[in-house]
């Protein structure tokens, strides 16, 4: 396995692969790695094939955190996540510093960002106001530096694919994108790095997420049900668990992650409830 820290060098190294012949898969992360992340790696290689290369970005990517946001405590381990990519069979890692990606002093003479306008508006764009600019560019920075035939997502992250995907397609990048199902705990709660950042007490009370997820689901099993009620009917449900509170509750249209007035079975649900400072999504079908 290979570790990459420069920009020219992973593209270097890309083009040869193309030039070879060898289909390139990448999965993006910002390490801290667990078996979410490690479920793409296998999903990459088995797109790819046993010739294929496998390529894993490790990189807290800063322009995605905001002013207030948890960017300086983002946990990290590399030592670890070098271990857990050696053991799924990883080719390359591509673990860049920050003057790599964002050259000059704090960000000063970087100036071109990727605004995708209308996927990433509501939800987390709106708790988060520059997230998506942040994703959106550095995905399409390191597309241009991995240059992948395909690339995995996670739908963990739901609206993040959903606004690369439309990203890749405004923009023609010739990347084909696939979201791999979400990796839970036994107990139903996502894996996320972020978990980490839980007090014992916050760990046990994070289920609600989950549980949020299939009350709804129960909730519309037999008939549909005003959004405005079920959202209130979850709001109070999550309100049982003192330590959680809830950022937003929202029911979509999974494509166009357009807000639905009445949610049925297969509307989409994201939620996201803060723990002290940590903060957790999840998201599902119904
Ligand atoms: P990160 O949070 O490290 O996640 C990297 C990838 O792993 C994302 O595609 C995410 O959806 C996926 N993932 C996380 N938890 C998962 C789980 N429990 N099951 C399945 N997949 C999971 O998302 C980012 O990093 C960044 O925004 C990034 C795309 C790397 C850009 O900086």
């Amino acid at each position: 396995m290979r570790i990459v820290r420069s920009a020219p060098a992973i593209q270097r190294l890309a083009l040869r692969c193309r030039r070879a012949g060898r289909r390139l898969g990448f999965v993006p992360t910002m390490g801290c790695l667990h078996a979410g992340h490690v479920s793409l790696m296998h999903r990459a290689r088995r797109s790819v094939g046993p010739r294929g290369l496998v390529v894993v970005s490790i990189y807290v990517n800063p322009t995605q955190f905001g002013p207030t946001e948890d960017l300086a405590k983002y946990p990290r381990d590399f030592a670890r996540d070098l271990k857990l990519c050696r053991a799924a069979g990883v080719d390359v890692i591509f673990a860049p510093a920050d003057r790599e990606m964002y050259p000059g002093k704090a960000e000063s003479r970087y100036s071109t960002y990727v605004v995708e306008e209308r996927l990433s508006r509501g939800m987390e764009g709106a708790s988060r106001p520059t997230h998506f600019r942040g994703v959106a560019t550095v995905v399409a920075k390191l597309f241009n530096l991995v240059l992948p035939d395909m690339a995995v997502f996670g739908a963990k992250d739901w609206q993040q694919a959903a606004v690369v995907r439309r990203m890749v397609a405004d923009l023609n990048f010739p990347v084909k994108i696939i979201v791999a199902p979400t990796v839970r705990e036994r107990d139903g709660l996502a894996l996320s790095s972020r978990n980490k950042c839980l007090t014992p007490d916050q760990r046990a009370q994070a289920t609600v997420l989950h549980r949020a997820l299939q009350r709804a689901r129960a909730a519309v099993n037999r008939r549909a049900v005003p959004a405005a009620q079920l959202k209130a009917d979850l709001a109070r449900f999550i309100a049982l668990q003192p330590l959680a509170r809830l950022d937003y509750v929202e029911f979509f249209d999974p494509d166009t992650l357009t807000p639905v007035s009445r949610v049925r079975r297969r509307s989409h649900l994201a939620l996201a409830v803060f723990f002290g400072k940590t903060r957790l999504i999840d998201n599902g079908q119904l």
